[in-house]
Order: C-alpha cells, then structure tokens, then sequence
C-alpha cells in the first residue's frame, strides 16, 4: 500500500509541489528515500526511524521506499522529515487513512520525536492556502504560518506524539496566533548629525525617490552615521511589500518568533562578504544580502574594499529588481529591489582633498583607490556627493538640527505624488527610480529653460543614455519634494550637479 503526504520544495520565494510517497512492501529490510534528495534529506531517514522509535512505533521488518515526485526536482533542506514520518506512519496504521490529504506538511525532527523550526513556513502555508489546503507545520514555525491568512487551517504540533492524538481525537491542537508585529522604537535620528546639510538634502532626496547614494569623504565626516538614518525617514512598507520581504526572510530562516515588521530592510554586510553571501545560492540556495534588502537598502561601507567580482555581481540585481542564480541542475530567482547606499574614503589613507594635507602617495594614492568602483557600477549611482569633516563651529553649535520625523513627512508627500502619477499612467513602480526607462520623458518632461539646460549640460558633460534618464528621474524627484508638477531649471540644475560631483573627483585626481 503506498500512502501520500503533500510537501513543497522551495524554488526561489514559491513553494512548488512535492508529493511524498511511502510504500511498505516485502523484501530486504530498510528503508531507501528516491527522487533527487541532497544530503539533508537523506539524512532524514535516521532522524526518522528514531523519531519513530522514541514515538513508541517499531520499524516494520519489511522494505520501506519513499519516493519524493516529480523526482527530478532538486530536493534541498531538512523540511522534509515531517512528511515522510507522517506518510510511514499512515502506510503502519497508526494515522487514520485519509487524515493527511487536505494538509501540506513541512518540519524537521529531532531523534526524541520533537519537531524543530523549519525555513518558508510563510510561502509554504501562502501556498497551501492557493490549492485549499492546510498546513501542518513544527511549533517554533506556526506564529509565522499564521500570517499567510485567518482562513487557513494550521495544525502547529510539538511532537509527533501530539499530530498523532489531534487526529485520533484525544488532543485537539489549537490554531497558532501570528507572531506580534515588532514594534519599530529605538532608530537613530537625523537630529544626531550636526552640520552637513547638503549631505542630509542628498539623503532626503534619496529617501524619495528611491535613488542610489555614494557619499565620498575622509574618516569620521559622518558618511555611516548618515547611511544608518535612512531608515528613520523611508516611508513603512505597504502590505504588498511586507508580504514580499516576509517571504525572503521566511526563506532565509530570518523571521525568528513569526514577528514581521513594515520597517524597510536595511542591510549592511562587511565588505570581506564572499559572492554567495551577497547574491545568495551556496551549497543550500539562500537568498543573499541584495535579497533580503528587497524593497529596502542594502549599505555598503567602504565601497572599494569589496571585491571587484562581489561588486560587479550586483550591476544585474542594481538593472533589473531581481537575482537569478544558476546552479548546477536548475536556477533560482530571488526579487532585489533595492535602494543602493555607499560610503568610501576618497583614497586609502583616506585624507585625499583636505585643506593642508600632502599625502605621501601622491595624487596615485586617489586615481588607484577610486578605480576599483568600474564606470558601469557608478552609473547606475545617481547622486554621487561629497562628504566633507564637519567644522569644529558646527560641531560645538548648541541645538538640535531637524528631526527624522519631520524629514520623513516631506519624503511620505513626495512618494505620494509618485504613487499617483505612476497609478494614473497604470505602471507598477513605487519611486521614480524604478520608473521604466520608456516613461521618464512622460513622466518628467521639463520646462523650456530645463531643457535648454539639460541640453547644454549633455552635451559639455558627454552624457551616456543612461545617465541622461537618470538625471531626469532624479529632478522629478526634486519637484516631486517642491510639490512642482512641472521639473523646472532649478531641479535639473541640482539633478546634474549631484551627477558632476564623481566627475570632479575624478578630476582633481
Ligand atoms: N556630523 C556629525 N555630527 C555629530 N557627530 C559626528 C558627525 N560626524 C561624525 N561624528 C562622530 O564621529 C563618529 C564617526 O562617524 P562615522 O559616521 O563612522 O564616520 P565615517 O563613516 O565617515 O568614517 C560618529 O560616531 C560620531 O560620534
Ligand atoms: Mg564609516
């Protein structure tokens, strides 16, 4: 007799089908797992035959084949313990025949019979919910599960003792409650920065439009501290967009206790973050730092200390709002819509350009520091600014400078506008940076004296066509924070200067 147990095996964020079948049949003794399992998974035979045995049900002496369909699925990851438990104790009688069939079931066991936390309850329950179904899943993941739906039916056992009893009667499991939504206190403030004022205009402008950000400067100006308070002026994700960051950090094994939040991600990964850790895929397929920043920001510090491949690798992520991973036998799509926000020193020694100071390098110290950012990768960088030390007078100036909160308020009115300008044109983009090439001219037709400008500044300056739409998308922005419907002179006149600034340095180099 073969008995059944819905699975999933995670490609990318979906849960694709996986049907585990078990058969109990004559023959040589010992039990045989089929269909493309990776070690994890083959490992799961001994964690089940001794979850079973502390479980107080024997082993049959007969054949046991547990085939994973379709088997020529990769099968990754220790999820599949549950299932094949379940599906043997079934075939042994032990679960009532037809107990398992509207459920999909994930879990990993430990040898005592308990059930460990699982990675992708939250896609895995999202897609049970599209086929009907419920979701049985190990305790520690239920908080999680329940956040795909009120509706759906979730059996969130410790053991498997107790799924045994919910079904015979004699326990009755109750539906888990999702995990609290993390309150979002104790981010640092703009109020803590004193001076730099173009350095906060450039961040708030940022913020709205979604653009990327390089600061250039010498240690201790400020450029970290600047880039660890975007958060605290970006807009809270939209439903839509928590759903979507959930789902990575369910993939990835980050949403411990099932508690979500609308905090944009804000991700910064050291700059010794090997390929695989950035981009995801290794040995297990995992989303990678530019994944799990998804709808957020991914900060780099020290920008040219990443490796050239590390830093290359994410010119495709940067274009397109996704990362596709090839892997041996299949390949796996991550979404990466990310907001890029740099930081670097203008040269190794880190002094390059102050007043009164003579690095002993000599002018080589710079060109060779800042060569190691390809032209490609800082093209796709639209504001590019200066960052110089902060004066001893700002420093020791009492007060406070503006808040977050109110920086922020400005940033929610100008994506508002953004928002409604794209619904009217019926395009799915949040921010002027993620506005598709083909309607920036729609979108940010500038005024007779802007595109004279414009047009004189292309042609002193030799902008590439990316550049010339990226300077558009950037004095939208500026209008869209003036509350202008019209880019005018001015906004193209700031747009093209934060593009000049890489420019200037390459120049005084
Ligand atoms: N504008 C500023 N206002 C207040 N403190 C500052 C400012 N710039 C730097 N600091 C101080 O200097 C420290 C180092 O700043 P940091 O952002 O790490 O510099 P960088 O990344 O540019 O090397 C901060 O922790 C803070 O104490
Ligand atoms: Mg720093």
């Amino acid at each position: 007799m073969v008995s059944r147990v819905r699975t999933v095996a995670f490609q990318g964020i979906e849960a694709v089908p996986v049907d585990v079948q078990v058969m109990i049949a004559p023959g040589k003794v010992g039990m045989q797992i089929v269909g493309l399992p990776d070690k994890a998974v083959a490992e799961s035979r001994e964690r089940v035959q001794a979850a079973l045995h502390a479980s107080g049900l024997s082993m049959p002496p007969k054949k046991v084949t547990v085939n994973l369909a379709p088997a020529d699925l990769p099968k990754e990851g220790s999820h599949y313990d549950l299932p094949i438990a379940l599906g043997l104790m079934a075939a042994l009688g032990a679960l009532p025949g037809d107990a398992l069939a509207g459920y999909v079931v994930l879990g990993e066991l430990s040898l005592d019979g308990t059930l460990t936390p699982v990675a992708g309850a939250l896609p895995a329950a999202i897609g049970a919910n599209a086929e009907g179904k419920g979701l049985i899943c190990p305790h520690a993941s239920g908080p999680e599960a329940a956040w795909a739906g009120a509706d759906i039916d979730i059996l969130a056992p410790r053991s498997l003792i107790a799924i045994a009893n919910h079904f015979r009667g004699t326990q009755v499991l109750s539906r888990p409650e999702p995990g609290v939504q993390a309150p979002a206190v104790g981010l640092p403030d703009l109020a803590d920065i004193k001076g730099q004022e173009s350095a906060k205009r450039a961040l708030e402008v940022a913020a709205a439009g979604g653009h990327n950000l390089l600061m250039v400067g010498p240690p201790g100006s400020g450029k970290s501290m600047l880039a660890q308070r975007l958060p605290s002026i970006l807009p809270p994700l939209t439903p839509r967009e928590l759903l979507e960051v959930s789902m990575i950090a369910s993939i990835a094994g980050e949403l411990s206790g099932g508690k979500l939040t609308d905090r944009r991600p804000f991700r910064a990964p050291h700059h010794s973050a090997s390929m695989a850790a950035m981009v995801g895929g290794g040995l297990r397929a995992r989303p990678g730092e530019v994944s799990l920043a998804h709808n957020g920001v991914l900060f780099l510090d020290e920008f040219p200390e990443f490796t050239p491949q590390v830093l290359d690798s994410l010119r495709q992520p940067l274009e397109t709002g996704d990362c596709m991973i090839a892997r041996a036998n299949h390949r796996v799509t991550y979404p990466s819509r990310i907001q890029l926000i740099a930081a670097m020193n203008p040269c190794r020694c880190g002094m390059a350009g102050e007043p009164g100071y003579r690095c002993l390098r000599g002018p080589r110290c710079q060109t060779d520091y800042q060569a190691r950012i390809s032209g490609p990768m800082l093209d796709r960088i639209d504001l590019r600014i200066e960052v110089p030390a902060v004066s001893a007078s700002d420093l020791i100036r009492p007060g406070k400078s503006e808040a977050s909160a109110v920086v922020a308020a400005r940033v929610a009115q100008a994506r508002a506008m953004q928002r409604a300008r794209f619904e009217a044109l019926g395009l799915d983009c949040m921010t002027n940076a993620q506005c598709p090439t083909g309607a920036v001219e729609e979108i940010a037709q500038p005024d007779a004296a802007g595109l004279a400008l414009l047009r004189d500044a292309s042609e002193k300056l030799g902008f590439s066509a990316r550049a010339y739409h990226r300077v558009l998308k950037v004095a939208r922005t500026l209008a869209d924070l003036d509350g202008a419907e019209t880019v005018g002179r001015i906004h193209l006149a700031e747009a093209i200067s934060y593009r000049m600034a890489a420019d200037r340095m390459a120049q005084a180099a």
